[in-house]
């Protein structure tokens, strides 16, 4: 019923699920998938104290890389006030519900619950040193985003857009099970939601929401790209480790912190303009280009770029005028790999395709640093290659806006103070 009022094919609205979200969304979507989706544990005490860790409860691929969950949701929540005991005990018995309901897994469910510095404002006390959590703020003088600052963010993930869906809904109020497991306290009972957005990565699911702004008609997308830019992204050796992100000491010890922007992409340039080895140098470096590296979405890779022979940026900028994305983040490596650990995807919010690029670092500087090695203004400077023109894929993103948050370690989750919850 609802799909015809709001002008939408069954067909798309199937398509668009997670995007449109809510009841009637949820409802059409276990009708089509019919997922066994496996429940949860009683015991938290099993569950890893990382949040963040979700590495072990992912699949892998041949190649040894980890699978993202396919389908995303990431929800801002405002907080009123001080949070009391009682609060607290909301926000957890909220959580343990996804927990009881929902294996920690891909199959199952996989979330993370993090504080803006907006919410940390309300203390007297700051943030200990060991926590680096500025406000969000422009990372290069050519864009202007909004900048988003909820109390807090929640991402909900999940290879089957119900359990998102599902998820979603029981923490917004609006369901007494979730995944036949009655739920105890929603996070509306505490928080107010002030925005959602959604999202989807994995073979396939570009190409099926190419019918969106910024893709040409031609719906060029490769058909098994994981990604709307046509390549696979995430190889193992080119992210960081869960422990390279992991802040080491104070009352957060064992959480991360999590930057989330939200791009814009110009696709029909991208498709329209440029020839696939033009794509490929200007993705990951001309010499990849020149040598036929990368076959079809790059799966032929393995578990890494292989970046040794893409040279210096400067000097790839100086002799071909391009400069390759993944080649320019060779300078901010540590001990040979990056120190963020990128979990985007990408999403039609907006009417729009777009990624929303959700990293993790230990702190917000390592991000800071690493976006900055992707302005290469050096290079820029110095070759003919431009700001955004033919340097990497910056002429194809735009970004909308930016947040900046910490994930607690699992047992200093609710409503945290700067102390640690428990002070
Ligand atoms: C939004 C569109 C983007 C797309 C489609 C994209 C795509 C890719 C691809 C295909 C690779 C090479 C495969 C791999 O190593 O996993 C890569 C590498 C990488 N990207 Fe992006 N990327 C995007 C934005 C960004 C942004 C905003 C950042 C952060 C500043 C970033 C940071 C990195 C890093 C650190 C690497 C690894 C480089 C290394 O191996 O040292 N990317 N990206």
């Amino acid at each position: 019923m609802l799909p015809d009022s709001r002008g939408v094919s069954r067909r798309a609205f199937l398509k668009s699920a997670v995007a449109i979200g809510g009841a009637s969304a949820l409802a059409a979507c276990m009708d089509r998938e019919d997922a066994d989706v496996p429940t949860g544990v009683d015991e938290p005490a099993s569950l890893p104290e990382h949040q963040h860790a979700w590495n072990d409860a992912l699949s892998r691929d041949d190649a040894g890389n980890v699978v993202p969950p396919r389908h995303h949701a990431l929800v801002h929540l405002e907080f009123d006030g001080e949070p009391t005991d009682e609060a607290r005990g909301t926000v957890e018995s909220a959580l343990r519900t996804l927990e009881r309901a929902y294996e920690w897994s891909n199959n199952g469910l996989l979330a993370t619950l993090g504080y803006s510095p907006a919410y940390f404002e309300r203390f007297d006390s700051a943030l200990p040193e060991s926590v680096h959590l500025p406000e969000p703020q422009p990372l290069s003088d050519l864009e202007d985003p909004a900048l988003d600052t909820p109390d807090a963010i929640l991402h909900l993930a999940s290879d089957h857009a119900s359990g998102v869906l599902e998820a979603e809904e029981a923490m917004r109020g609006n369901r007494d099970t979730a995944n036949g497991v009655d739920v105890d306290a929603a996070l509306t009972d505490v928080f107010s939601v002030a925005d959602r957005r959604s999202g989807f990565v994995g073979d396939g699911l570009p190409a099926e929401h190419q019918d969106t702004g910024g893709v040409p008609d031609s719906e060029p997308v490769p058909e098994d790209a994981p990604f709307y830019m046509g390549f696979e992204s995430g190889f193992e050796k080119s992210q960081a480790t869960e422990d390279r992100v992991t802040i080491q000491s104070g009352p957060f010890a064992g959480g991360t912190t999590q930057h989330v922007s939200h791009i814009d992409l110009n696709l029909t340039q991208w498709y329209e303009q440029d020839d696939r080895e033009s794509r490929v140098a200007q993705m990951f470096c001309p010499a990849h280009a020149d040598s036929g590296a990368v076959e079809g979405t790059g799966e032929n890779l393995g578990d890494s770029p292989q970046l040794d022979d893409c040279g210096d940026p400067v000097e790839t900028g100086s002799e071909r005028g391009v400069v390759g994305h993944s080649q320019k983040f060779q300078r901010v490596r540590e001990d040979g790999r990056p120190v963020i650990l990128r979990r985007d995807f990408d999403s039609t919010d907006g009417g729009h395709a777009g990624v929303h690029f959700l990293a993790l670092q230990r702190e917000i500087a390592d991000f800071e640093r690493t976006r900055d090695a992707m302005n290469a203004t050096d290079v820029s400077g110095q070759t003919p290659v431009g700001r955004t023109q033919n340097n990497g894929i910056r002429q194809y993103l735009s970004v909308t806006h930016r947040g900046n948050y910490l994930l607690p370690p699992r047992s200093n989750r609710a409503l945290p103070t700067p102390e640690g919850s428990d002070a």
